[in-house]
């Protein structure tokens, strides 16, 4: 039976609950316990440990305890974890798409694709694991030996956002076993039973006890505050908004942690005179709608060429009527709802604001019926370029598009914000779009691309969108630190 027409209740009584510390399930200190919505019915799907201060204790308590023994593993020891557990991973997508799809909203469908590319980075750190290099060379002066070597950071504490919910663990947990971290792992408490889903796979994988520690928790700060400012915790790593992030640094400050932050993004998706209209429209779709807009690295705002502004927008409204709103596990669903209550009200809130300022709704524009969460796929246009619509991370399904006259604006209206996570550019000229690589402030760009996410690939932003890399050859060093060792020159004469 597919986990597609499998029975849900039972699906969903069969995933892990309580709380993972040293390496056993455990309900919390307090025996509280929260709910854990479904967005597209506002129904109870489980009721999750809620982790108190103490539980947040006991859990950097073990990973401590862990961390001698897991960082003298051998790489192979901890890449054959990795792959047993990508295996394992993928054998149960469709456990893994279902609870997606409950806790979170996004379509089967995606839910799916988000499996695949979580599961990558299991599989890209259990490949870079062996790889962990240092180096020896002779300094410049020809007589000192320079040894350098890479080792695990230590404890790590890892804050996972809601929208990706096994991606996002995945992206920070797997480069953290591959280096020899242990970690304590806090998933959202809007979407844990994903991330708990992946430490029952870890687990069966022969992931050691204490190496990760799970605790979904409603009290967040309470919780974390006293991590961060533990001397046992080696290394902070959050994904999520710049403002939490901010907060998170400052923190961090007190251990002089090393931190890796991914923060929020305000996304340009730039069409230039010379682009494939077709192939940008394609790649507007993705940009924008992947995961229901629900993404920091969505299209936040459309600046197109004033000279194609009207054939675009007509493509692209046409593909965006197209998409249909239904809960995530409805076979004809290809936008689920938003995951909450106050998300879906902050997308309306946008959209009222930018129509008041002078937008105009080519498409959509509203809040659907319930029960859940939902909000219609949007397009607006005539937006004013002052517009607040147009400096605020929307997270949801609205397209807001202005237009431009020349590369110059075009370049100067993506870097009027302080945020650089992604751009997204089409043209036909491979000198402009070599020009933006290095005129874009931003951590990545995807040209002629709408996705530019992938497990090989340094994902991360510059200015306020964050603080380091996540995935390619640079993810693990955020869980490395050099040592350099000086050699007294091997060939001077010692003294008898
Ligand atoms: C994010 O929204 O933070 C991550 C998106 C991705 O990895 O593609």
């Amino acid at each position: 039976m597919s986990a597609t027409d499998r029975d849900e209740h039972a699906f969903v009584a069969s995933l892990p609950t309580d709380l993972y510390i040293a390496g056993e399930w455990r309900a919390a200190s307090t025996g509280d316990r929260f709910d854990v919505i479904d967005p597209a019915t506002e129904k109870v799907l489980a009721r999750v440990a809620d982790a108190s201060v103490a539980d947040g204790e006991s859990a950097l308590a073990a990973a401590h305890a862990a961390q001698h023994e897991w960082g003298r593993t051998a790489p192979r020891e901890r890449a054959e974890i990795l792959r047993r557990a990508f295996d394992l991973v993928t054998a149960r997508a469709d456990d893994f798409a279902l609870a997606m799809t409950l806790e979170m909203g996004k379509p089967l469908a995606e839910a799916r694709g988000e499996v695949a590319y979580g599961a990558e980075f299991l599989r890209w750190f259990s490949e870079e694991a062996p790889r962990i290099a240092g180096r020896y060379s002779t300094a410049p002066d020809g007589r000192n030996r320079l040894l350098v070597v890479q080792r695990p950071v230590g404890p790590s504490l890892l804050i996972t956002p809601w929208n990706f919910p096994l991606a996002m663990a995945t992206r920070k947990v797997a480069p953290a076993i591959a280096a020899g971290c242990t970690m304590v792992l806090k998933p959202a408490a809007l979407t844990p039973l994903t991330a708990l889903l992946l430490t029952e796979v870890l687990k069966e994988a022969g992931l050691p006890a204490g190496v990760l520690n799970v605790i979904p928790t409603t009290h967040a700060e309470a919780v974390t505050g006293p991590l961060i400012k533990d001397a046992r915790l080696r290394k902070l790593s959050f994904t999520g908004s710049t403002e939490v992030g901010r907060r998170l640094i400052v923190d961090a400050a007190d251990q002089v942690l090393k931190v890796s932050m991914e923060l929020g993004g305000n996304a340009p998706f730039i069409v230039f005179d010379d682009a494939d209209i077709d192939a940008a429209v394609d790649g507007a779709v993705l940009a924008k709608m992947r995961n229901g807009g629900e993404a920091c690295v969505a299209a936040n705002r459309f600046l197109v060429h004033e000279s194609v502004c009207a054939e675009f927008t007509e493509k692209f409204t046409a593909r965006i009527a197209a998409f249909v709103t239904a809960r995530g596990t409805e076979p004809h669903s290809t936008m689920g709802p938003l995951v909450d209550a106050a998300t879906r009200d902050k997308v309306a809130a946008l959209v009222e604001g930018a129509v008041t300022e002078g937008s105009r709704v080519a498409l959509g524009g509203s809040v659907l019926p319930g029960p859940g969460y939902f909000y219609a796929p949007t397009v607006l246009v005539d937006v004013p370029h002052d517009a607040a619509i147009l400096r605020e991370e929307i997270f949801g399904p609205v397209a807001p598009i202005i237009t431009f006259t020349s590369e110059e604006e075009a370049v100067r209206l993506a870097n009027s914000t302080p945020f650089g996570l992604v751009c997204f550019a089409y043209t036909r000229d491979l000198k402009r779009g070599l020009r933006l690589a290095e005129t874009l402030e931003t951590g990545m760009l995807g040209l002629n691309a709408g996705v530019v996410s992938n497990a090989a690939a340094p994902f991360g932003g510059v200015k306020q969108s964050g603080l380091g890399r996540e995935g390619g050859a640079e993810g693990i060093h955020e869980y490395l630190e050099t040592t350099y060792v000086g050699i007294a020159d091997p060939f001077a004469e010692t003294a008898e």
